[in-house]
């Protein structure tokens, strides 16, 4: 899969540099979940200046209807546009990240659904 390649390309220098050395003991599963949120996730998924584009839909509770598994299976394996983390990060830390995901409050406006993805209807309820 070159393009899934190419993207982790990019997104590995950003890893290393952060030495993603979470452990458990010093904090809770959120702490933990946020951590990782911050070093891996918030790149794509928060909006970086008000005048640029945010790559990936914003996450919350409401993401994949609140449904854990189904957080947990992206968070895994990734998108089309997203690179898994199975590989990065242990099952209790993408559980830790999942978690966290679902205390994220609800976004005041809806995000702009993310371009390309066909199974993402939004009128699907
Ligand atoms: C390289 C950019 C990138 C990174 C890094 C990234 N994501 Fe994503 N993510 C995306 C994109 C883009 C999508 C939308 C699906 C698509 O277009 O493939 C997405 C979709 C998702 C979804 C599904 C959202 C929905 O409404 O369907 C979840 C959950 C998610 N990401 C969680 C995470 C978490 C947690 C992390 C950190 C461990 C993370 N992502 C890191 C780009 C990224």
């Amino acid at each position: 899969m070159p393009r899934r390649a190419a993207v982790l390309a990019l997104t590995w220098p950003l890893l290393l540099d952060l030495s993603v050395t979470a452990n458990a003991e010093d904090g809770t599963q959120q702490k933990l979940g946020m951590r990782i949120f911050n070093q891996s996730c918030r790149v794509c998924h928060t909006k970086p200046q008000i005048i640029s584009p945010q790559y990936a839909p914003a996450l919350s509770m409401n993401t994949l209807g609140g449904k854990t598994d189904l957080i947990t299976e992206v968070i895994s394996n990734g998108t089309p546009r997203m690179p898994g983390f199975k590989y990065q990060y242990k099952p209790d830390e993408i559980a830790a990240v999942a978690a966290y995901v679902k205390t994220i409050p609800v976004p005041a406006t809806t995000a702009t659904p993310a371009p390309g993805k066909s199974n993402a209807s939004r009128d699907a309820d």
